[in-house]
């Protein structure tokens, strides 16, 4: 079904090729998730595993870590689990040696594409080809494991009525991460993970299963905390509603968390429901938030350099999911019918704010072809890989766009998820994007040596190119509703009314800063 691992033995080895433990990719087939050699219905019984491993300063990568691993399996064996999610690995780490120990202890693996610094912000959303890039490379470094089970576009990026705008530059990438996957011959299906806020919770679910099937994830995962200690219920917990909510789905449905805290020790009461006949029609199981201990106690395990000990939790958690014998259906004998949803209807503030026009594919060739006709670019050719010069960079940033955006036209950088409108340039990244607004203002000053500059972040250039008016290709075009020619994108025909108002920079003391980049939209 996807790529293979090269066979060890391929590679000389002998010791590892004979392992006969090989795992059996899974398949999903209508709402259900199934052994692709069995035919047997696939329950997550997951465990949410972020163990804090620094291998480089500022990354994280429990999978790279054969410490790590080795530590850890023996605990997840135990619990009898079958699956973990990962939230955090980069994809120039290697991961042979924990992929490997996982598949042959029967364990499957979802990992989700963002980082903390590689996301998108759900409080001022955008998607650029660097972002898209990086999920690519994610595919590359994981796709040929044969127990990745799925990968995540989005961890509870929309998290309030005001920020489900972001949603649409979530869906957005989650579309061209498939289509990327589907180019590789590969076949690990991409989903969502969304948080549990009633208030949005129908909007979201159909909004990532509405307008196409190209578009939509391929599996659905809640991050669901109703259930509190043994005084709750199935009812109680609204764990039914929920339920009745995605009977008849048309793709999988999962609890990509779960786990309340608030009663501890936790019993894990819910376990006999997720597993149980009330859900197992419907839901494929789930990942208990989470394997190891941290100060928010949720863990099963305390870890210590590469030792592990078990909370008060881990025996309860084995004990209720070892009481459970999940019953399903087998492949051949499934069919479904069921069919997408229709778009949520959107509206201005507080209710649903994503529109069912995605932002379009990010474009690096046409970004780089707009940068070729600047005259004023930015000094710095890439973002501050420091997350302290990182923050007081996008900080200068965002002013520039504040200050320069207030008087000059910059629909062609800017998208807007509510109204479905996106810039040519909308998903270029933040250095072309402020130097398409840097030229913009040198432009509309006629040039002025001195508005050029902008505290020395800005300086002059000669363009190898005098027009844009090629650069978005047709594609690009047709899905922007903000810019009407090519020439509108150049910044010259903006008008200049205010700029002499205003022409010094450093003068100018700050508009309201748009954090404009990407920085610390922790999701996780
Ligand atoms: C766009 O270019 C950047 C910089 O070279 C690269 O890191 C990224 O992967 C590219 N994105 C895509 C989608 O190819
Ligand atoms: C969005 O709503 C939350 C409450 O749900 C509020 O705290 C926050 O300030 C609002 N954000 C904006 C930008 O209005
Ligand atoms: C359940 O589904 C109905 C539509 O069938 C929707 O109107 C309602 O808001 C949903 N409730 C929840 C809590 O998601
Ligand atoms: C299943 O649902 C019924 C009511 O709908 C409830 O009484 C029962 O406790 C639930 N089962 C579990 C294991 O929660
Ligand atoms: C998107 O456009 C709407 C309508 O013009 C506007 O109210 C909203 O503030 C815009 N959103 C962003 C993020 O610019
Ligand atoms: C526009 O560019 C994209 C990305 O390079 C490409 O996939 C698409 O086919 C192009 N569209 C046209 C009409 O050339
Ligand atoms: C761009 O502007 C120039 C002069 O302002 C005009 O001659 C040309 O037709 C315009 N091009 C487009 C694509 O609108
Ligand atoms: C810009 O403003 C700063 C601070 O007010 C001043 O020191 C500087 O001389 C001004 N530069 C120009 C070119 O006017």
């Amino acid at each position: 079904m996807r790529f293979s691992v090269p066979s060890v033995a391929v590679l000389g080895s002998t010791l590892l090729a004979c392992s006969a433990l090989a795992i059996n990719p899974l398949v999903i087939k209508g709402a259900k998730w199934f052994d692709s050699k069995t035919g047997e219905q696939f329950f997550a019984k997951g465990v949410d595993y972020q163990p804090d491993i620094i291998e480089t300063s500022q990354t994280r990568d429990p999978l790279a870590s054969k410490d790590a691993c080795d530590r850890d399996l023996p605990f997840l064996k135990d619990l009898g689990v079958n699956a973990i999610r990962v939230y955090q690995t980069e994809p120039y780490n290697n991961h042979d040696y924990c992929m490997k120990a996982l598949a042959d202890a029967g364990i499957y693996v979802m990992l989700d594409l963002s980082t903390p610094t590689k996301t998108i912000n759900r409080d001022s959303p955008a998607y650029d080809a660097d972002l898209l890039g990086y999920y690519y490379q994610k595919v590359d470094a994981f796709g040929g494991y044969d127990n990745v089970m799925g990968f995540l576009a989005g961890n509870e990026v929309a998290n309030a009525p005001n920020n489900t705008d972001s949603a649409a530059y979530v869906k957005a990438a989650l579309r061209d991460v498939r289509a990327y996957i589907k180019k590789k011959g590969l076949s690990i299906p991409v989903g969502y993970a969304t948080n549990d806020d009633a208030d949005i919770r129908w909007q979201q679910q159909t909004y990532f299963d509405c307008n196409s099937k190209d578009e939509q994830a391929e599996f659905y995962g809640l991050n669901i905390y109703s259930w509190c200690g043994e005084d709750s219920s199935y009812t109680i917990s609204g764990y039914d509603i929920v339920v009745k909510n995605f009977t008849n789905w048309d793709v999988p449905v999962m609890l990509t968390e779960y786990g309340c805290n608030t009663i501890r020790p936790r019993t894990f009461p819910e376990i006999a429901a997720i597993y149980g006949s009330n859900m197992t029609g419907v839901f494929s199981g789930g990942f208990v938030y989470e394997y190891v201990e941290e100060d928010n106690k949720y863990g099963l395990v305390t870890v210590s350099g590469t030792k592990g000990t078990k909370t008060q939790d881990y025996d309860n958690f084995k004990k209720a999911l070892k009481a459970t014998s999940p019953k399903g259906v087998t492949m051949s004998s499934y069919s479904s019918s069921a069919k997408l949803q229709s778009c949520p209807s959107v509206g201005m503030s507080n209710s649903w704010m994503a529109s069912s026009t995605l932002p379009p594919t990010p474009n690096n060739a046409t970004c780089a072809c707009m940068m070729k006709t600047l005259s004023c670019v930015s000094k710095d050719t890439s973002a501050p890989t420091d997350l302290d010069k990182l923050t007081t960079w996008s900080s200068t940033v965002g002013d520039i766009f504040s200050y320069v955006c207030a008087s000059i036209d910059c629909s062609a950088i800017n998208g807007n998820g509510t109204t479905g409108k996106y810039g040519n340039y909308a998903g270029c990244d933040t250095i072309q994007r402020v130097s398409w607004a840097l030229n913009a203002y040198y432009q509309s000053d006629n040039k002025k040596s001195t508005s050029c500059n902008f505290d020395g972040f800005a300086k002059v250039v000669t363009p190898s190119s005098s027009s844009d008016s090629k650069c978005a290709n047709s594609t690009d075009d047709s899905s922007s509703g903000s810019s009407s020619s090519g020439n509108s994108s150049s910044g010259s025909k903006s008008n200049s009314k205010s700029s002499d108002a205003v022409n010094n920079f450093s003068s100018f003391t700050a508009l309201t800063t748009v954090a404009i980049v990407a920085v610390a939209a922790i999701s996780f």
